[in-house]
């Protein structure tokens, strides 16, 4: 496995790579990885020839309240994850590398991103889009690589991919799971006792939604009422939103005639708790 922290490096040996027709798989990643990125790291080494990660904590997607001097970071089990998982090149660049000088382009996303989490974070896909299009320009990836944990994140990279025409292919991975069903996530370690027991209750809340259409409803309004009383009865968490969107479009829409995305937050004490599911205007999952 090399490690490179070097743009024009990585350039070099992507371009001999695409030279000689290999595929090769992308995982964009802020480090400190966990049983997600695993997910996508084995998926990426099954589907092409070759595998590069990134570990970046990209500055421009970090709101003023948000502190990113404390984003957890631990490179030395980052490095024994991706070893694991056979990837080729470790892309570890540091801030200089990514932004020598102040930006002269701005990136805005305009669509997708007033809505579910990114209603409280302006700016904040503005600063992925930005990271990814460089990003995709040093390892030009044949497919690249998300998990539908951020199914918001995933609903943006394709607009990007399709407006800026790049020939990537956008794989959507799985949310992972607990036996129970609460999606993995390292904020799971702060949930008290009696938290934690309620936590399976977010996704099962959201798939008495979905099971809701399964049986005929088409009205989103009456869907996010089902899930609002299931999360009010079965938890002690305070709803953040319950939201019922398109998918990937992320609008709103009049009645349930399409791929939706039905998506929570739920606050406990000192975690924030999303998840989601997608399916058709038959209550039928379709992604995850
Ligand atoms: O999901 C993340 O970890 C980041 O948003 C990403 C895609 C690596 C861009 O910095």
């Amino acid at each position: 496995m090399k490690i490179t922290t070097n743009i024009k490096e990585l350039q070099q040996r992507t371009s001999e790579w695409i030279a000689q027709g290999k595929k090769i798989g992308f995982v964009p990643t802020m480090g400190f990885l966990h049983e997600g990125h695993e997910a996508l790291l084995k998926k990426a080494r099954l589907e092409n020839d070759l595998v590069v990660l990134s570990i970046f904590v990209n500055p421009l997607q970090f709101g003023a309240n948000e502190d990113l001097d404390s984003y957890p970071r631990d490179q030395k089990h980052d490095k024994e994850i991706a070893e694991k998982h056979g990837v080729d090149v470790i892309f570890l660049p540091d801030e200089q590398t990514m932004y020598p000088n102040p930006l002269s382009i701005n990136l805005t996303v305009v669509r997708r991103t007033d809505v579910l989490c990114g209603r409280s974070r302006p700016g904040h896909f503005d600063g992925v889009a930005t990271v990814l299009t460089k990003l995709f320009n040093i390892v030009r990836p044949s497919r690249v690589y998300f998990g539908l944990k951020d199914a918001q994140q995933i609903a943006v990279v394709d607009a990007l991919l399709e407006d800026l025409n790049f020939p990537i292919e956008l794989i959507a991975v799985p949310t992972v799971r607990e036996e129970d069903g609460l999606a993995k996530s390292s904020r799971n370690v702060n949930l008290l006792d009696q938290e934690r027991k309620e936590a399976p209750y977010v996704q099962q809340a959201l798939q008495c939604g979905r099971q809701h259409v399964e049986n005929g409803e088409t009205n989103p309004e009456k869907v996010i009422e089902k899930v609002r009383q299931f999360l009010e009865k079965k938890t002690h968490g305070k709803i953040d939103y319950i939201e019922l969107l398109s998918y990937p479009m992320l609008q709103r829409v009049e009645t349930i005639d399409q791929q939706v995305i039905l998506a929570t937050a739920v606050y406990f004490q000192n975690a924030r708790l999303i998840d989601n599911v997608i399916f058709n205007e038959y209550g039928i999952k379709t992604l995850g």
